[in-house]
């Protein structure tokens, strides 16, 4: 099977690379990425010499590209996308061009080349947020109602894949999933964030109260579940993919972190709150467990552990990263520190 991976060089796309060679070593994967920001072929150089794999650097937007690219391929996972909400705060222009025009100019492009399917990967974030203390949590069947203009573009990116389900039949599935953690995330995203700061000496920033609920979902459990939708996933259905947490806030995974560092909570700071900050985000994941057999391999805190280890054994990683543009969007971010 030829894969088209969009995104590659990014957290997920990468750990799928990684994952879905080492688990179908007979498939070829092209992976497709603008090398932004987010991605970094530091992530792929265990495969960089695999001949089932190759790298297209490309835009997605780039329509041309896209449809010399889609030839001969079977599967497209696609991952690319601007993916840090703060970010779509101070410029969402680039999250409307890449999430919703990128994500068209692929699907025109695949109902070309008459690919067999067309996986999209979405997120939680699209279903809005849910109030704390309740036992509500989103589900396939949950309206839409995004607060971020991230959240909006990967709405709009949804709804032009279901678009092209029902109007051109393209085969197409579906994944909304959670907050993502594990290997490979750029230190922009809260838990490397919280991690590699401690390591570095500095602080945790905490938004508001630091009492938002996020649903963590490992790497690795996502990358499983996608494979199980690829083999025996129903065309045009949606799944929600969520991990093995139980309304842990914000305060909590930072003092989690801090506990597993040796540190002591003066390492955690207050700032400044997000703008439309949604309060709490969980997901009802039973559809995929029934009909998939789907559920993550590890609770919460074992996958934290090892996220842990790993940050703490690839600083080589994410120094040079921290190090480099990066600092700009932090003082834009967080001011002076
Ligand atoms: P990421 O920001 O780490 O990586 C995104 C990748 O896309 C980067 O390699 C970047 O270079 C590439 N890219 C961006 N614009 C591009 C373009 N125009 N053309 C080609 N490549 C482009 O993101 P991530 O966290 O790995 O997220 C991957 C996908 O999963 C996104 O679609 C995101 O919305 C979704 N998602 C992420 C999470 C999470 O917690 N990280 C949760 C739910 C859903
Ligand atoms: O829910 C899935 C989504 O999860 C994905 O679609 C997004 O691509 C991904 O970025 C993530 O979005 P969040 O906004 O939830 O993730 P982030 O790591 O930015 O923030 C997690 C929580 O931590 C959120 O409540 C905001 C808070 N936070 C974040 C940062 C960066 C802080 O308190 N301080 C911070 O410095």
């Amino acid at each position: 099977m030829k894969i088209l991976v969009t995104g590659g060089a990014g957290f997920i796309g990468a750990n799928f690379v990684l994952y879905w060679l080492k688990q179908h070593p007979e498939d070829f994967i092209i992976n497709v990425d603008k090398l932004t920001y987010a991605g970094n072929l530091e992530n792929l150089k265990e495969v960089q010499q695999n001949p089932n794999y190759s790298f297209l650097k490309a835009d997605i937007c780039n329509r041309e590209q896209m449809e010399k690219a889609m030839q001969g391929v079977d599967t497209v996972v696609h991952f690319a996308a601007e993916s840090h909400v703060d970010r779509s705060i101070m410029n969402p222009e680039e999250f409307v061009v890449t999430n919703v025009v990128g994500t068209q100019v692929l699907l025109d492009a695949a109902l070309k080349a008459n690919v067999k399917r067309f996986h999209h990967v979405s997120t939680d974030e699209v279903f809005g947020a849910l109030p704390l203390n309740s036992s509500e949590k989103f589900s396939e069947n949950t309206p839409y109602n995004p607060h971020s203009p991230y959240s909006a573009s990967k709405a709009g990116s949804d709804h032009l894949v279901r678009a092209y389900a029902d109007t051109y039949g393209l085969p197409i599935t579906i994944t909304n999933c959670s907050n993502n953690f594990g290997p490979y995330q750029f230190p922009e995203k809260i838990i490397p964030l919280a991690i590699t700061n401690v390591i570095e000496g500095k602080k945790i920033p905490i938004y508001g109260d630091g009492l938002y609920v996020r649903d963590w979902l490992y790497v690795e459990d996502h990358c499983r579940a996608i494979d199980l939708v690829l083999q025996k996933g129903k065309i045009g259905e949606t799944y929600c993919v969520g991990g093995l947490t139980e309304d842990i806030n914000n305060l909590e995974v930072a003092k989690k972190i801090l506990k597993i560092l040796g540190k002591d909570e003066s390492s955690i700071e207050f700032v400044k709150d997000r703008p439309g900050h949604d309060r709490r985000y969980a997901i009802n994941w039973t559809k995929i467990k029934t009909e998939l057999g789907w559920q993550p391999q590890y609770d919460f805190d074992t996958w934290l552990e090892k996220t842990v280890a790993w940050y703490k054994e690839n600083q080589w990683w994410w120094k040079d990263i921290k190090s480099g543009t990066y600092k700009e969007y932090y003082e834009k971010q967080y001011g002076q520190k």
